[in-house]
């Protein structure tokens, strides 16, 4: 959604895709000269890379597309992935740019694969990427062919090695972007905005942009910057006219001085836009037209002081405060790591609800939850995967901090998190060369490592960096503090405690734990001890707690048939758990209480139940219907502890802060289910193809209270402008699938995930047998669409040759051919032009040759050339296909045989008969086509 503002010369290619899990190789069939010899030449790419190939079997995908997530849960696959079978596919799609085209860069953007990634376009292998969670660009503009040729972009994924311990999906599973630019260009991710207080309190403006010429000729050009708030513009920045030779790149520096800033804050993130504008110019110093020579770039930023100390902890403008953060993988219920923005928002919004402040994206860069971060106010730890300081690795951080340098959520780069390295001499090294790489781009925020050991060491990467963050061992933090009173410290991980949504029950056997905040990982702690041990602390400057979701693969405490974590603080849908509640307890200001227990119906009249009181008031009393069982002062961090003999009706808790009640919670024994209520996570969805809402499904009984036992199985129709694109319900030992319309509910909740497809309002019925149906309607809302790249279904042909000579009479065309013969025959492309060989030379007869592969029984049956010149002769196998002497310009096409063969060799004889304007030969691309309209 980063393009999702009217920016120019911007395509969203997530449509149309064609895909398959498949382990073909880009490498020729067989290994005759001739195929080894094509292999190695640009372009000579085989299988799914070539242009020719036939994909026309193949799925169809749209992106975001995670492969793996569709699949079903089997013990035989890997446990880290979350039981779900990972392999390699292949992508393809075909696209065409126009003659106006010719003459810009174009770029694609990925903005994240999983795991490796080769990208080919028209048979040219143009990027391998090795890390699937870093945006990329990629220059295609030497490769690609204009009108009337197409282009076919491939991209070979290679998901069966890993780059994490957790579940990573599999497929292009972010956006993907075609961008044009003019000659005279803003760089990929080239405006860096700079925000500095000054003494005096006013701020200096700084605004870097990169300048590319992506072609040969030198230019001129003008900077146009502006600052917007709101959408409305502040300020103009004085303008800026430089040079830039033929395939360079310049750096301009534009700046100003602002005064009347409002501050970007966890409360009140305030945002600023800046505009730059780069007008190309031609050698008179004119500008040139807009369509050829304008680019503009519209990035957003805040102004906020960010300040680590050893001693004091985190400071954000000015004010000392405790990060409160939790660790998040990025999938989510039903859609595996294919997760829309929208469902990211939802996420990082849940957070927000508990009093964090600080989101850790663990272990990975996420680009996109930046932006989400900018605007929802957190703050965030951007952590880089691959701890490594070779020259591949430095340009993937480059790549990182480039992305993330811009956002005032950022506060702190990682380079590693538990690294075998990270208490050793190379260790040091290598986190030396890392941290300057980024301080070098970037020196505004520390740099740290997350790490579970070797940070007492006297070599280590802990000399290398500005703060450490340990992992765990909270009993180690005065430890750290005492040997190295100068290096700021964060509990970069914490917690690792387990509970079950919905359970209160702890049983080993059935893969379930309960919720009373009392089981952990054996290098972890519970929530409440956790948090104890970071704010007594002053000097820990905040926590990031293991985990915000549950999330798939690494499961633990339990494996097969679990398939997700415990961990998570929500479930994987983000529902909350019990552990929520302590957390807005902990962490938030305003007065709370609330109890976590099992009140339930199925319980025994005289049973004691345990309840566990959460509360940051200073006294709470306890009373069941009515009944006052126990007022006591309250226990911080651990929390109080009751056993009330179990009756029906309410239990009641007030919390009183100066003897005034100031919060309470009640508890009712919830009836039979009665109807399925039904929220969405937002009220409207833009018809953008983009836009995703989540639908949550809650069992409640005939009073509207949730029915926590109700494992009905929900049905989701959905009719209009949306599809369901995943569901889940939290349950971490379900192997119900995660694409389908209906889900079981576990503990009364289910969740589907929608994606917008089309501009009528949704139409969302949610059933169960026996219960109505519940209908809501979503209004979908017209916005400017991002314009997509559509798909071609053409197929142009390759691997045409020449005859080196004309010749005065009509050629054999038995002639043999020697296959590897490369000499005789000469390598031609058709671009939409005569060709210069037939010039002047009337009469004379030319031969042109190809062997193509042709499915006999697909629907590809004509091969078809657009303009071809001259008299034609067309021998197919050695047989006269078709011949053309009454007219000399014009299409022609030739219908392919149905027979045993499925490779055709033609020969195409031109004769230069045009004597008007002495053109001749095939002048565009030849192509296979189903029929031709007869
Ligand atoms: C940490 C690790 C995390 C996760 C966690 C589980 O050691 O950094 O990725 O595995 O343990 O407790």
């Amino acid at each position: 959604m980063k393009y999702y503002n009217d920016q120019p010369g911007i395509y969203c290619m997530n449509r149309d895709w064609r895909f398959r899990e498949t382990d073909i190789s880009d490498l020729p069939a067989s290994r005759r000269h001739d195929d080894v010899y094509d292999y190695s030449k640009a372009a000579g790419a085989k299988g799914p890379a070539e242009i020719s190939y036939d994909d026309s079997e193949w799925e169809t995908a749209e992106l975001p597309h995670d492969w793996v997530v569709q699949k079903e849960f089997t013990p035989d696959a890997m446990l880290n992935h979350g039981y779900k079978m990972r392999g390699n596919g292949w992508y393809r799609k075909k696209f065409r740019l126009g003659e106006e085209d010719m003459g810009k860069q174009i770029l694609l953007e990925f903005e994240g694969l999983s795991s490796k990634a080769s990208i080919y376009i028209n048979g040219l292998l143009c990027k391998r990427q090795f890390y699937g969670y870093n945006s990329f660009s990629v220059d295609i503009s030497d490769f690609v062919c204009f009108y009337p040729a197409v282009n076919q972009l491939a991209v070979k994924i290679e998901a069966d090695a890993w780059e994490g311990w957790w579940y990573e999906g599999a497929g292009i599973y972010r956006n993907v972007w075609l961008i044009k630019k003019s000659p005279v260009h803003i760089d990929y991710q080239g405006v860096y905005v700079k925000p500095k207080e000054q003494n005096d309190g006013t701020w200096k403006l700084e605004i870097e942009t990169t300048i590319e010429n992506s072609f040969g000729t030198g230019a001129g050009f003008r900077l146009e910057t502006a600052l917007y708030q709101s959408g409305k513009k502040v300020l103009d920045l004085p303008k800026k006219r430089a040079d830039i030779n033929g395939f360079d790149h310049v750096l301009c520096r534009q700046e100003t001085v602002f005064e009347d800033v409002k501050k970007w804050s966890t409360e009140d993130p305030s945002l600023y836009e800046i505009c730059v504008k780069c007008i190309s110019l031609s050698e008179t110093g004119e500008e040139v037209s807009e369509e050829d020579g304008l680019d503009y770039l519209k990035v957003s930023f805040g102004f906020r002081t960010i300040r680590l100390d050893a001693e004091t902890g985190f400071w954000l403008n000015g004010e000392n405060i405790k990060l409160k953060g939790f660790c998040c993988h990025q999938d989510h219920a039903g859609v595996g790591v294919a997760v829309p923005y929208a469902v990211k928002e939802f996420r990082i919004s849940q957070l927000k609800k508990l009093g964090a402040n600080a989101y850790r994206c663990a272990h990975n860069p996420d680009p996109e939850i930046l932006q989400i971060c900018d605007k929802l106010g957190m703050m965030v730890m951007e952590e880089n995967r691959t701890f490594a300081s070779h020259p591949e690795v430095l340009e993937e951080v480059r790549g990182i901090v480039r992305n993330a340098r811009n956002h005032p959520s950022v506060i702190l780069y990682s380079i590693f998190n538990e690294e075998p390295l990270q208490g050793t001499h190379r260790g040091m090294r290598m986190a030396e060369r890392i941290r300057n790489t980024i301080h070098k781009m970037d020196h505004t925020r520390p740099v740290l490592g997350s790490f579970n050991g070797g940070y007492l060491e006297d070599e280590g990467a802990v000399h290398a960096l500005d703060a450490v963050g340990i992992n765990y061992n909270p009993m180690r933090y005065d430890e750290f503090h005492e040997k190295y009173p100068n290096i700021p410290l964060i509990a970069s991980e914490t917690a690792s405690a387990f509970m079950v949504r919905g359970e209160y029950r702890t049983d080993e056997e059935h893969n379930t734990i309960g919720s009373y905040d009392d089981f952990c990982a054996p290098w972890g702690n519970t929530h409440r001890d956790a948090w104890k041990w970071i704010n007594e602390r002053k000097f820990v400057a905040g926590t990031f707690v293991w985990t915000g979701f549950d999330y798939r693969g690494e499961p633990t405490p339990f494996e097969w048939p679990s398939v997700g974590t415990f961990f998570g603080t929500y479930d994987s849908c983000g529902f909350p758990k019990e552990a929520c509640e302590l957390y807005k307890v902990m962490w938030k200001k305003e007065p709370g209480i609330h109890m976590i227990t099992d009140w339930n119906s199925s319980r025994k009249v005289g049973e004691l139940q345990k309840v566990i009181v959460a509360a940051n008031c200073q006294e709470i009393e306890l009373s069941v219907n009515d009944r006052v069982l126990e007022r006591r002062k309250t226990t911080a961090y651990a929390q109080d502890e009751f056993y009330v003999p179990f009756e029906k009706g309410t239990l009641k808790a007030v919390g009183f802060i100066e003897g005034t009640e100031a919060a309470s919670h009640c508890l009712a024994v919830p009836g039979e289910i009665y109807r399925l209520k039904a929220a969405c996570s937002k009220e409207a969805l833009m018809n953008d193809g983009l836009d995703s809402v989540i639908v949550n499904v809650i069992a409640v009984d005939a009073e509207g209270m949730e029915v926590p036992d109700a494992d009905n199985l929900v049905h989701f129709d959905v009719k209009g402008g949306a599809k369901v694109i995943g569901v889940g319900n939290g349950n971490p030992n379900s192997h119900e699938p995660d694409y389908a319309a209906q889900r079981k509910l576990f503990h009364g909740r289910a969740q589907a995930i929608l994606r917008n497809s089309g501009s009528d309002n949704a139409v969302v019925e949610v059933w169960t047998d026996g219960i109505g149906r519940t209908v809501v309607e979503i209004p979908v809302h017209q916005v400017q669409r991002i314009p997509y790249m559509e798909s071609v279904s053409d197929v142009v042909t390759v691997g045409w040759s020449m005859y080196y000579r004309l010749l005065d009479e009509m050629p054999d065309v038995d002639m043999e051919i020697n296959e590897n013969d490369r000499n005789s025959f000469e390598p031609i492309e058709f671009h939409g032009r005569p060709q210069n060989v037939f010039t002047g030379k009337l009469l004379k007869y030319g031969i042109y040759y190809n062997q193509i592969k042709i499915s006999r029984d697909g629907k590809r049956r004509f091969l078809y050339f657009p303009d071809v010149r001259g008299q034609v002769f067309v021998w197919l196998n050695g047989i006269k296909a078709a011949e053309r002497t009454d007219k000399t310009t014009g299409e022609l096409k030739i219908m392919i045989p149905n027979g045993e063969d499925t490779l055709y060799k033609f020969f195409v004889i031109i004769r230069n008969e045009n004597t008007e304007s002495n053109e001749a030969g095939i002048c565009a691309p030849v192509m296979l086509v189903d029929c031709l309209g007869e």
